[in-house]
């Protein structure tokens, strides 16, 4: 995507969108005291024969719907691993993790992934778009999750696509696409079927600068509309737009 002014991505629940109220879907109120992720005492190590290396150690978290969250700290502090317990993808941890009223230690992994597809948008690192998939498909997976008409569906892909200048790669293969475009397109995935939260895992890694920022005001602006947002970053730029930084190091809380 060449830089541009235009913005990439206006909220269908912008007043002066062109979309309009076109998607039915109420935007998330913000009820900022309410909390929406509890950690207490989560832990996670691995063995190597008699050798016990924890990754996360002891981690007290509460995290309120509406916040936006930096993790920040060295590279294998154990960021990318906390997230990836945020989002429901890992069970091998100890400790207790109440995602709104909801025990997640105690529940099955069809449970967690119920959930997850119900509440969260992940970017990966890695970006973990679906290679069989085209971009246009990638973008409808989350949607297909959710309760909505296929023409509707259609018609959210289609906006997306077009706030983030996509519409000329919607039937090309993620293989297809440089770095950035994939990272482009596996945020526009996170964020297509407008989850409660988002998790991003340096999100803007390979985007170039102009783009990275106009990112991060698309996740101020879903924030401003009630979604919670916890990224990952190196970058403290990135970490300007987020209203609270957890510093990781060697698996510990050192700041909060
Ligand atoms: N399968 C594994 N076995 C042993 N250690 C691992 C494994 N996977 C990750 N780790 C270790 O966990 C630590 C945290 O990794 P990660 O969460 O990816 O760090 P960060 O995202 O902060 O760079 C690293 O020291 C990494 O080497
Ligand atoms: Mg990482």
């Amino acid at each position: 995507m060449a830089a541009s002014s235009r913005k990439i991505w206006k909220s269908p629940y912008d007043p002066d969108s062109i979309v309009g109220s076109g998607h039915a879907r109420p935007p998330t109120l913000k009820e900022p005291n309410t909390v929406m992720i509890a950690l207490r005492n989560v832990e996670k190590f691995f063995e190597h024969g008699p050798t016990k290396t924890f990754v996360l150690r002891r981690i007290n978290v509460d995290i309120k719907e509406g916040e936006f969250i930096s993790i920040m700290g060295p590279s294998g502090a154990g960021k990318s691993t906390l997230l990836h317990l945020l989002g429901m993808h890992d069970s091998a941890w100890t400790g207790e993790y109440t995602f709104f009223d909801q025990p997640i230690h105690k529940m099955n992994k069809k449970d967690r992934a119920e959930l997850y597809k119900k509440y969260i948008g992940f970017v990966f690192q890695s970006y973990h778009l679906l290679d069989s998939l085209t971009v246009y498909e990638n973008l409808d997976i989350p949607l297909s999750y959710r309760n909505i008409k296929k023409a509707e569906r259609q018609s959210i892909v289609c906006d997306t696509l077009d706030r983030f200048n996509m519409v000329g790669k919607k039937d090309l293969f993620p293989n297809q696409l440089s770095g950035g475009q994939q990272q482009l397109v596996a945020i526009a995935r996170a964020m297509v079927a407008s989850p409660k939260l988002i998790l991003a895992d340096e999100p803007t890694g390979n985007l170039h600068s102009s783009q990275g920022k106009e990112i991060m005001e698309l996740f101020k602006r879903l924030n401003e509309q009630g979604t919670t947002i916890i990224q990952v970053t190196h970058n403290e730029k990135n970490a300007e737009y987020s209203n609270r930084v957890i510093q990781i190091e060697d698996g510990w809380i050192a700041k909060n």
